[in-house]
């Protein structure tokens, strides 16, 4: 019976552990030009015993931001930044995949182009707010819809992205699929009411994404992307009329394509950007959907020791990522396996600042 502990092969790529760290957005990048710095490597390089790295979500294009402080990977210097984070992963004996990102609708004009509108599959605004490029809490707009001759212009920036990360030294991209950005917005009904090709059926609303994921595997090979999806999230004022025959459908695609893993969120923690500790309840999602995607799966959202120790035995998921719980113990898997204490994270310091809370959380015996 397999254990957290024991290695695996995921796509192209062996793992010696599989206890993976979750993508996690901290707005440290060097501004202006949202470079990756000397401080977002030693960080990462901390964490380098994870099986696999996910990096924090990175817009594919200024378009494709949303907060103030994320990185990018669309410029030389974003990529060049980037390097100094591959190179410090790995030599420090880790793996490192980028997750391609684009926030649609979760956006404000501050980031944007020329100030313009954020753009989406509808011209529905969700319920909420971020912030802006000066950090200051600003509430959503009703975005622009975009319109289909657009939707070419954004693959290719996927396409530039993913080959961008490979320059850049990373061993794989992940697709962000999840959490009510662009992607889930044109997957999701609740956000997509379009009536082109890219709209209606369950399959109109997955060919973006599978576009996206086509022009990943063509620069990576199938074995070094993975796609992450949140079925039944709400965070981001997402929800879908039917999301069991969506995710089947979407599922069943990238089974078709080989990919090197699915990474499925629990809906049980679509608050966790907000909330503390363990959330209680059955891996739902995990269970649901191990039937329909044969290939690796990792299970993220809300897990403790126990329960990714359980998910894994039982079969439903060859891998768990850890979000919070990496932010505070950057030896984590080490943790784990020896059932030791765990440092407490500190909320105040997720999103933006500079070491504090981010590069100065003890090892174990340290603290
Ligand atoms: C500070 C913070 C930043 C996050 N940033 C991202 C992100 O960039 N991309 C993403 O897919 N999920 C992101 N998430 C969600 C996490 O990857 C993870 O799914 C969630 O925290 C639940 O896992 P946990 O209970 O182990 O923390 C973020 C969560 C937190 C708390």
């Amino acid at each position: 019976m397999a254990t957290l502990f024991d290695p695996v092969h995921i796509g192209d790529l062996a793992l010696p552990n599989r206890v993976i760290m979750a993508p996690l957005t901290r707005m440290r990048s060097k501004q202006p030009g949202n470079v990756p710095t000397e401080l977002m490597a030693k960080y990462y390089a901390q964490r380098a015993s994870a099986g696999l790295i996910i990096s924090e979500a990175t817009q594919i294009s200024q378009q494709g931001q949303g907060y103030p402080g994320t990185p990018g990977i669309h410029s030389s210097e974003q990529v060049e930044g980037w390097r100094l984070v591959t190179n410090a992963v790995h030599n420090a004996g880790g793996r490192i995949f980028l997750q391609l990102w684009h926030v649609g609708r979760i956006s404000h004009r501050s980031h944007q182009p020329n100030g313009q509108l954020p753009v989406a599959p509808s011209a529905i605004k969700p319920a909420g707010g971020t912030y802006s490029a000066d950090w200051k809490q600003v509430a959503f707009e009703t975005p622009r819809a975009l319109e289909t001759h657009e939707i070419p212009a954004i693959v290719a920036d996927y396409a530039r992205g993913a080959q961008n990360a490979k320059d850049a030294g990373f061993d794989g991209v992940e697709v962000h699929g999840a959490n009510g950005y662009l992607l889930d917005q044109f997957l999701q009904d609740g956000a997509n009411q379009r009536t082109d090709h890219y709209g209606g059926s369950r399959e109109n609303r997955a060919r973006l994404l599978l576009e996206v994921v086509d022009a990943a595997i063509a620069i990576w090979g199938a074995g070094r992307v993975g796609v992450r999806l949140s079925p039944y999230g709400t965070f981001n004022d997402m929800k879908d009329s039917d999301p069991v025959s969506l995710f089947t459908y979407v599922l069943g695609q990238l089974n078709a394509r080989g990919i090197a893993y699915a990474h499925i969120i629990e809906p049980r923690s679509s608050a966790a950007g907000a909330q503390d500790g363990n959330i209680a309840g059955a891996p739902e999602a995990a269970k649901l959907f191990r039937q329909a995607f044969s290939g690796s799966l990792i299970s993220a959202g809300g897990y403790d020791r126990e329960d990714a120790l359980k998910v894994v035995a039982d079969g439903y998921a060859d891998a768990v990522a850890f979000g919070r719980l990496f932010i505070s113990n950057p030896d984590l898997p080490e943790r784990l396996k020896a059932g030791a204490g765990l440092n407490e994270y500190n909320r105040a310091t997720f999103y933006g600042g500079a070491d504090k809370g981010y590069t100065d959380y003890p090892v174990m015996g340290q603290s």
